[in-house]
């Protein structure tokens, strides 16, 4: 399985730094092989670490160039990054990215054979629409991406869930990843208010290939208790 925290805009080069030696430590004494990523903030890209694979939140699709505040494969290839997260619910809704951005991002970063985690997930009000509207919705989400890309992740991530500490039942989850599955034949995450006490039955789903972690990541020790809830 893979479990993947996303550290969004928290925790500083050095507490990443920490936090990844902690981790490598727990991985490397569990024996398993799950795949567990982090994506700290592009100032902690530095913080390389064994057994745990370390991806970019974000970048522009550009090798260098005139992009103010923006980091390109050449920023990520100083710290070997091959891996990032594209699509996610804070880059649409707060930052404003459109399906048309995020497609050419998806694009670009696979022609340098990036493994990429693509997010996709519906607002709360597509939700309440019924089940047609929120395969409809996020089926467009799913639009001019490769889905036979063999370095593609998705993650479904409702955009409700995300913070909020609620999450859809377990049946909700399974007919959701059941349908995309049917699209998709890639690695499917969960994400959206995973935590120690739900990962497990969350993870335990078929067609659930992993978790995505936002805020219970921050903290080590509800990171690698949701690891060893990996069935
Ligand atoms: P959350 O975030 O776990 O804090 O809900 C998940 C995410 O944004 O990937």
């Amino acid at each position: 399985m893979i479990v993947a925290a996303n550290f969004k805009t928290h925790m500083t080069r050095q507490g990443t730094r920490e936090y990844l030696d902690e981790l490598s430590r727990f991985v490397a004494a569990r024996e398993r092989d799950d795949t567990v990523m982090v994506f700290p903030p592009a100032t902690a890209l530095e913080c390389g670490s064994t057994g745990v694979l370390v991806g970019a939140q974000n970048a522009y699709a550009t090798r260098n160039g005139a992009f103010t505040g923006e980091i390109g494969l050449e920023q990520l290839e100083e710290f070997e990054i091959r891996t990032i997260l594209i699509g996610h619910s804070e880059r649409r809704h707060v930052l404003g990215e459109s399906q048309e951005d995020i497609v050419h991002k998806c694009n670009f970063f696979k022609e340098q054979g990036f493994r990429i985690i693509y997010c996709i997930g519906e607002p709360i009000e597509i939700r309440e629409s019924g089940s047609d509207a929120l395969m409809e919705y996020l089926e467009r989400q799913l639009e001019g991406i490769d889905l036979g890309y063999e370095q593609l992740i998705v993650a479904y991530e409702p955009v409700w869930a995300i913070g909020t500490g609620l999450t859809p039942s377990t049946d909700d989850i399974l007919l959701i990843h059941n349908a995309l599955k049917k699209i998709v034949k890639r690695p499917l995450l969960y994400g959206g208010s995973v935590k120690p006490e739900n990962a497990r039955e969350i993870m335990a789903l078929a067609n659930v290939d992993g978790v995505l972690v936002g805020g219970a990541s921050l903290n080590i020790d509800d990171f690698t208790s949701i690891i060893q809830s990996t069935r």
